[in-house]
């Protein structure tokens, strides 16, 4: 999207911009912004068990399913042209130091070799946090109640570098502690998997959009609120500082998340470096939508191709969307 140029000094009546928008089919040809299903990413929610499926009530549509049904979602979702998969572990068993996050046999590692298992072709991404378990529901490690950023750095790495020893194609750190991409690098590298990427959760804000997952994931924290490591949503050039910086330490994908909210964030993170950007359109975000045209008052599939598109435009090459299935299919769908 540049500026003006030359020729738009023309001006009415020879000038008329409806000209290129008469008729679906010269809209198809003109059309800018092409979101396709190769941009997408599904967020699954693992639990333990076999057969087990609980659906999310503040996400309508959404599940946290045992390996054996991620796989088949997983399966569904490839066939249906979703690429790739990002998945979160649900689990009860919880302590101090999180420790069910970096387990060879934890929820996410099962799920992760049953998707690779059940479908090799597509990428498995996995969310390299500790506050779905943690008993204080914190992202990192308490020390004198407060989130201790350098005791945190060595769990983060075992627990990416499990992920890795399951299959995992990327890890991507969500828990916003200082120097993390380099740490996980660092310890991937050791451990012999040069081969696994790194997705940065770079410019990740505090943000109310998250409200939903955290029921999902049963991963509110116990006291206060991650405002001490999550960004202030009013920061806009500390987004591309957080970035560069995962860049500088690794990373071979950033992310801006929220997204909707967060569209200039989007343009000037894609400006500022040449690695993929990701945008995460947030359980918030999808929930909205939902509850809106639950109520007939937007269409949905409408209402949500707009916003997905809208992120492309401002610059996402990857959108990590709770509608990545359907997204796949109504593009499908379009060209047909
Ligand atoms: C874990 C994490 C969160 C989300 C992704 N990874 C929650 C949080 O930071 O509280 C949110 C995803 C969503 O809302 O869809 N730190």
């Amino acid at each position: 999207m540049e500026g003006t140029r030359i020729e738009a000094r023309a001006a009415f009546p020879q000038l008329r911009m409806r000209r290129l928008r008469a008729g679906a089919t010269m809209r198809r040809m003109v059309r800018e912004t092409r979101l396709s299903a190769d941009q997408l990413v599904l967020p699954l929610f693992a639990i333990e068990g076999r057969g087990a499926r609980v659906p999310i009530d503040a996400l309508p549509g959404q599940a946290r399913m045992s390996p054996d049904l991620i796989a088949a979602t997983a399966r569904r979702a490839y066939a249906a042209g979703v690429p790739a998969i990002l998945l979160f572990g649900v689990t009860y068993r919880k302590d101090a130091a999180g420790s069910a996050a970096y387990e060879a046999d934890g929820v996410v590692q099962t799920a992760v070799a049953a998707v690779k298992d059940a479908v090799p072709e597509m990428v498995v991404m996995t969310d390299v946090c500790l506050c779905g378990y943690t008993d204080h529901g914190h992202c990192g490690v308490l020390v004198d109640g407060e989130v201790h950023n350098d005791a945190s750095l060595e769990l983060l790495a075992r627990t990416a570098v499990s992920h890795a020893e399951a299959g995992a194609d990327v890890v991507a750190p969500s828990d916003m502690m200082d120097g993390r991409v380099g740490a996980i690098r660092a310890a991937l590298d050791a451990e012999g998997h040069e081969g696994a990427a790194i997705l940065a959760y770079s410019a990740k804000y505090a943000s109310a959009f998250y409200g939903p997952f955290r029921e999902a994931a049963g991963s509110a924290p116990g006291h206060g609120d991650r405002r001490g490591y999550q960004m202030d949503p009013a920061n806009g050039r500390e987004a591309l500082r957080e970035t560069l910086l995962d860049v500088a330490e690794g990373a071979d994908m950033v992310m801006v998340k929220p997204a909707a909210a967060y569209l200039d964030v989007i343009a000037g993170v894609r400006a500022a470096t040449d690695l993929p950007v990701v945008a995460y359109h947030v359980s918030g975000e999808y929930s909205m939508l939902k509850a809106a045209a639950e109520r007939g008052w937007l269409d949905e599939r409408l209402a949500a191709t707009e916003v997905l598109t809208g992120i492309a435009r401002a610059g996402a090459d990857l959108l990590i969307t709770y509608y990545a299935e359907d997204a796949a299919r109504w593009l499908r769908e379009e060209v047909a």
